[in-house]
């Protein structure tokens, strides 16, 4: 995976646990890149479920929680280093539906190796939009929360309902965005 998704998660893990607890993390998962992440290298996904583990086991908080706070942190991370994915969307709706098509292209573009899920859409109604997700990684959570940010960016109420269709290899959900208000 690429290096902003550690770069990402260890500051959210300053920020919030300290930097005890990065260091702690780091000496548990002992990881085969030495935990020196920068935003330019590229890792392994297992090295990413290993600290949601051990994050879960120290703070208690559940890994579904972690990763979809993550999530949310992850997207102000994208909202800062690729600025105008979002103001060329313009809306919340018009910015997912280019995931695919579009923002995960030229990210696949720029950098060869990056380890994308599949976004697809189906457009119930104008206030509906549904979106599936599917992928080797278990990240549907990590999606839930860049959607919450996203949505929270074009100041747009909404509500999210999910469908797990499978797990194991591949992680299919299915994620229904209703605008509200
Ligand atoms: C400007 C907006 C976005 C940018 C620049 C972007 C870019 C990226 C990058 C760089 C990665 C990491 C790839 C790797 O680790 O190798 C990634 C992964 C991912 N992206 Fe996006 N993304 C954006 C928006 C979104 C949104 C809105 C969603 C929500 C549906 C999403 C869903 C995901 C997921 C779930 C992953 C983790 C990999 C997986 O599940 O297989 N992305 N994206």
């Amino acid at each position: 995976m690429k290096g902003i998704v550690f770069t990402e998660f260890m500051a959210l893990v300053e920020e919030t646990w300290g930097l005890k607890c990065v260091d702690d993390l780091i000496g548990i998962v002992n990881p085969e890149s030495g935990g020196a992440y920068t935003s330019v290298g590229t890792y392994k996904y297992a090295e990413l479920v290993s600290y949601i583990t051990a994050l879960s086991e120290r703070t208690g908080i559940d890994a579904s929680t972690l990763i979809l706070t993550f999530g949310k942190y992850l997207a102000k991370a994208f909202m800062k280093q690729y600025p105008g994915y979002f103001r060329d969307a313009g809306d919340l709706f018009s910015l997912l539906k280019s995931i695919d098509n579009h923002i995960h292209i030229e990210v696949q573009k720029l950098s060869p190796n990056a380890m994308l899920p599949s976004i697809t859409y189906e457009e119930q109604d104008e206030n509906t939009l549904i979106l599936h997700y599917q992928s080797q990684r278990q990240l549907a959570d990590l999606a839930h929360g860049l959607i919450l940010s996203c949505a929270e960016f074009y100041a747009t109420e909404i509500d999210i309902e999910r469908i797990s269709i499978s797990s194991i290899p591949i992680t299919k959900e299915r994620f229904t965005i209703r605008k509200i208000g």
